[in-house]
């Protein structure tokens, strides 16, 4: 827990984050009290897996996304899903509530991307927050990206002011990079100056999910295991990076299902594992050549589940210079920090604070944003 004081401090607002990342691995609750600048209190935190019946619609409905392609009506499964994923919110937040001692006055609520195409000004997130605010008689702060999108950014990475009061909350010293591996990778670099540059690096864990879900039936490569007993096939590893992607400058987000990775099909269960593996590292390694030119190794604090795979915190730190520190070493949030993340950013959106940069997401100028449903 990190509190720093300013002077003359807003309130401090008591807030639920509810976050549901392209992993599709469930929905995300903290708690977090804060000004909405530099006072943050963390406080608990849970995650509550979406149903396997559900994420397996998910799986269906984001490749139906995909296919429309926002060309022509949305095809009706999004809204039936909207509904089902309101309600696994709504379930979540109760539950979740009920353990707490106090309530909190305002929710943050990210919703489950399915199609994110920010070069055409277009964002979906399943998840109806007016709906949820009624549910829960609790006013929700939704609908985080179209502001910026609408103010020419990408609309993502939001998180980066969050990591920004983190740092300066925890008194680290930039340079440093917070690396986040959800189902994509992104980065925020916090310079020595006070800078903050973000963008998403590349590939996360989705392709390496998706891998063991057809060779395996399994959720994930747990601990990294499979990974362990493979080899990287350093050529098709060469081929995957040529990707145009790589050497765009930033800001640029991605979509969960921007990389198909050709040639992977030929190889074994094991050295798939393996390959996709070091092709996450490998994609985090490039990102350096976005970044301001720092004096000295950087520091890498990393969060979100890919954290939890050491044979890719073991393939980081073979690619990077420098400290590569799961969050919990450094006194970071772990797998809590991107709820977290919603819970500021609905604080400062009813505060009418901004939740992005031009550095951050592109956008023209701060941008403030997300829409306020009343219960
Ligand atoms: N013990 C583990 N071993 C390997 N991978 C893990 C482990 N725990 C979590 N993960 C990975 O983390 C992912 C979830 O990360 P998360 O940060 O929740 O992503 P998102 O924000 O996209 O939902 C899982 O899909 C899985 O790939
Ligand atoms: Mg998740």
């Amino acid at each position: 827990m990190a509190q720093t004081d300013t002077p003359n401090h807003a309130p401090m607002r008591l807030a639920l984050g509810m976050m549901s990342g392209t992993s599709l691995d469930g929905v995300d609750c903290a708690l977090l009290r804060s000004d909405g600048e530099a006072r943050l209190m963390r406080l608990a935190h849970r995650t509550y897996p979406y149903k396997a019946a559900l994420r397996r619609r998910l799986r269906a409905c984001l490749d139906a996304a995909q296919a429309w392609n926002a060309d022509g009506a949305e095809p009706p499964v999004l809204a039936e899903l909207d509904k089902e994923v309101t309600e696994a919110h709504a379930h979540a937040a109760r539950d979740f509530l009920r353990g707490q001692s106090e309530r909190p006055t305002l929710i943050g609520m990210h919703g489950q991307t399915v199609l994110h195409r920010p070069q055409r000004g277009m964002t979906r997130q399943l998840g109806d927050g007016a709906g949820l605010a009624r549910a829960l008689g609790i006013a929700v702060v939704w609908r985080f990206r179209d502001a910026d999108m609408a103010a020419g950014g990408e609309g993502a990475p939001l998180a980066p002011l969050y990591h920004r009061a983190l740092q300066q909350a925890h008194k680290d010293a930039p340079p440093l990079c917070v690396l986040n591996l959800g189902g994509v990778a992104n980065l925020t670099f916090l310079g020595a100056d006070g800078a903050v540059r973000a963008f998403d690096v590349g590939p996360g864990n989705g392709l390496l999910d998706d891998w063991m879900a057809r060779q395996c039936g399994e959720m994930q490569d747990t601990d990294g295991a499979l990974a362990a007993q493979g080899q990287v096939d350093e050529g098709l590893l060469a081929a995957w990076l040529e990707h145009a992607w790589f050497a765009r400058p930033p800001p640029k987000s991605l979509d969960r299902l921007e990389f198909a990775p050709q040639g992977l099909e030929r190889l074994a269960a094991a050295d798939g594992a393996a390959t996709l593996t070091a092709f996450t590292a490998a994609a985090v390694a490039r990102a350096r050549e976005h970044l301001p030119r720092a004096d000295g190794p950087l520091r890498w604090i990393v969060c979100g589940g890919g954290r939890h795979n050491p044979s890719l915190m073991q393939a980081l730190r073979t690619r990077l210079t420098g400290s590569v520190q799961r969050a919990e070493e450094a006194g970071w949030p772990g797998d809590e920090m991107e709820a977290q993340a919603f819970a500021y950013l609905a604080i400062r959106a009813a505060r009418g604070l901004p939740l992005s940069l031009p550095e951050t997401t592109g956008a023209a100028e701060p941008t403030c944003g997300g829409l306020l449903s009343a219960p």
